[in-house]
């Protein structure tokens, strides 16, 4: 455990497995979420599930979990193969190709299309944005509502976003879609509970947040290690198996997306030491 400064506030850090299940298994209700999340997210992510505190925090869980059980989670990753199939495939590898800004349209166009079902068209990118501009928002150095900063323009990104998802819950309540968006419209808890209008809001909201913004960071990470030691590629590849099922379902590339020129060409001779399974 170690005690600093960060953002204008005292931080402590808990490191170390023991330490880290301490906090998050919280026995003793020794720690809360939401006076630690708030500072930093609140007025982005606010009433979001991670900013949420015991019996409220059980709520709403219980509610969230019917959009995450074994068949929809079975639908969502039938649209998340099929967008990453697609999106990887325009991806363009070589020197300066930017595997974190690839990574975060790929995770944005995900999300999009699973949370919130395919129709958003042509406000996909303002909605990308938007997304963007809140999780930036929480890392402002002036943490302030002055115009022309980030704290500024994530606070009107989080409005437009609340509009948006607000302006839709009519019509997803009436549909019968499986994006996440729909399934939270409709999720009914075991004690019979169902989120009002604005929880679908921030939990839409937050959401989003938790889903991309890690998935992009891990997917940069992993990139960068696996450059960083090449020797860790051999276990990274498709089994045999898998492999044959891809080639026989997706478009084949020669390019590895994420290496240099001197890995791809060491990737184009033996393919399964860890090209990205979607290309092979
Ligand atoms: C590699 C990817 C991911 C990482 C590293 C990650 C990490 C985390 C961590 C550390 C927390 C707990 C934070 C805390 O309580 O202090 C968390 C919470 C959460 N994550 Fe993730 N996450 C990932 C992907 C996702 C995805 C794909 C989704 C949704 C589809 C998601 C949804 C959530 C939700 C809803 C919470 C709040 C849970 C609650 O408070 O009950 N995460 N995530």
């Amino acid at each position: 455990m170690f005690w600093s400064n960060a953002f204008g506030t005292p931080l402590v850090i808990a490191l170390g497995p023991d330490a880290i299940e301490t906090v998050l298994t919280n026995r003793d209700r020794a720690f809360a979420n939401k006076e630690g999340w708030d500072y930093f997210i609140g007025p982005f992510f606010e009433r979001g599930v991670m900013l949420m505190d015991f019996e409220e925090h059980r709520q709403h869980r219980l509610i969230l979990q019917q959009a995450f059980k074994r068949d929809r989670l079975l639908a969502y990753l039938e649209k998340v193969n099929a967008t990453i199939a697609r999106s990887i495939a325009a991806w363009r590898p070589g020197p300066g190709f930017e595997l974190y800004e690839a990574a975060k349209q790929l995770t944005l166009d995900i999300a999009t299309e699973v949370f919130m079902g395919e129709q958003i068209g042509a406000q996909a990118d303002r909605i990308n944005e938007a997304f963007i501009d809140v999780v930036v928002g929480g890392q402002a150095v002036v943490r302030a509502d002055v115009p022309g900063g980030k704290w500024h323009r994530g606070l009107q990104s989080r409005r437009m976003l609340e509009d948006y998802f607000r302006a839709q819950i009519p019509k997803k309540r009436a549909g019968t879609g499986d994006d996440l968006f729909s399934v939270l419209c409709h999720a009914v808890s075991e004690d019979g509970e169902r989120f009002a209008d604005e929880d679908i809001v921030n939990h839409m909201i937050f959401t989003m947040m938790a889903a991309h913004d890690t998935s992009t960071i891990t997917l940069a990470m992993m990139g960068y290690y696996l450059a960083r030691h090449p020797g860790g590629r051999s276990g990274c590849g498709p089994s045999p198996a898998a492999s044959a099922r891809r080639r026989s379902a997706t478009t084949t590339s020669s390019a590895c997306p994420t290496w240099t020129s001197r890995s791809r060409r060491r990737c184009a001779s033996t393919p399964r030491s860890g090209c990205s399974p979607a290309r092979r």
